[in-house]
């Protein structure tokens, strides 16, 4: 399978997965079930579940085993989008190319809608490593998980964020947010990836610095496309920043030096991954891909 291929796969993969755990024969809470997967559902890149089954794929061969973990952290995900884009944080309209959650049901259960996805995805990891006989992995895959997602990762880059809004900062300050905001979950899953495929200890170190490196550049990509980007094709409003006065890479450092530091980013993973053979070559490709990509 090429990388075009084996990405699809992985997508479809994750959808199947998430569609297993959202088929309720029974809901009491019909429109709080129908706002979650409102979100989940309305087609994202799904670069996190991708990259947990990448990586996963370098030290194992079952991803049976990983996919509650790839499920998990895109609930997460989707779960921090709905509340990035309430009125109180980013204030925005359209996101995976349709209304925004809490457009179409409104805030409090917009609100309800992600606290549901991220105890959700806790659930699913805690029921999927209850019964394991290895449930140390288990253990340090949801610990890793639960501190990117919390409040010494994405939820303390996102107050920094919000902080920041409207105001001259530092060079460290911007980097402490999109290393936060961002790149935390993004290294997880590379970690987690490593964790349960039983790779050793200098392999999740080393995945943790690749996801580091690329959750880094994913997040000044995702800064450049805000300013150069098209509202179609990212199905998301551009200069959404600009008008929310973010900090951000093109802000401080301008368009050129930004697009510059993805390149030099995604390149100083290179020697990492080539470590690990022809194991990682969908890894180095899903790399490129996140340089070039419009969306
Ligand atoms: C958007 O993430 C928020 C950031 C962390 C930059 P994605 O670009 O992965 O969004 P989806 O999942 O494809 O919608
Ligand atoms: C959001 O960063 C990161 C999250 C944790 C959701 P942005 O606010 O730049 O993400 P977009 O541009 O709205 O997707
Ligand atoms: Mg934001
Ligand atoms: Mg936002
Ligand atoms: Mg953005």
């Amino acid at each position: 399978m090429n990388f075009k291929e084996k990405n699809q796969d992985y997508i479809s993969l994750t959808n199947k997965h998430l569609n297993q755990y959202f088929d309720f024969k029974k809901s009491d809470n019909k429109k709080l079930i129908e706002a979650m997967k409102y979100s989940l559902f309305a087609g994202g890149k799904r670069i996190r579940p991708i990259i947990v089954l990448g990586t996963y794929n370098v030290f194992g061969t079952n991803n049976e085993e990983v996919l509650p973990y790839a499920c998990a952290l895109e609930m997460i995900h989707t779960y921090s989008l709905i509340h990035d884009d309430l009125p109180a944080m980013d204030n925005d309209d359209f996101r995976r190319g349709k209304p925004t959650n809490h457009k179409v049901y409104g805030e409090g259960l917009a609100v309800l809608a992600g606290d549901g996805l991220l105890n959700y995805a806790f659930e699913i990891m805690l029921a999927n490593a209850i019964n394991k006989e290895n449930s140390m992995s288990h253990i340090k895959a949801m610990y890793e998980i639960s501190k990117a997602a919390g409040i010494n990762g994405m939820i303390g880059g996102q107050i920094v964020d919000l902080e920041s809004e409207n105001k001259e900062i530092n060079a460290s300050t911007l980097e402490y947010i999109h290393m936060n905001k961002t790149a935390a979950l993004l290294t997880a899953c590379f970690k987690v990836g490593a964790i349960i495929g039983q790779g050793t200890e200098k392999d999740i170190q080393n995945m943790s610095l690749v996801g580091k490196n690329l959750g880094l550049a994913f997040q000044i990509k995702d800064d450049i496309l805000d300013v150069v980007g098209d509202t179609e094709k990212l199905g998301k409003k551009v200069g959404s920043d600009e008008e929310k006065k973010k900090s951000t890479y093109p802000v401080m450092y301008g368009l050129d030096f930004s697009i510059n530091k993805v390149k030099e980013l995604t390149e100083s993973i290179h020697d990492v991954l080539q470590g690990y053979g022809e194991k990682a070559n969908f890894l180095l490709s899903l790399s490129q891909y996140l340089i070039d990509r419009e969306y």
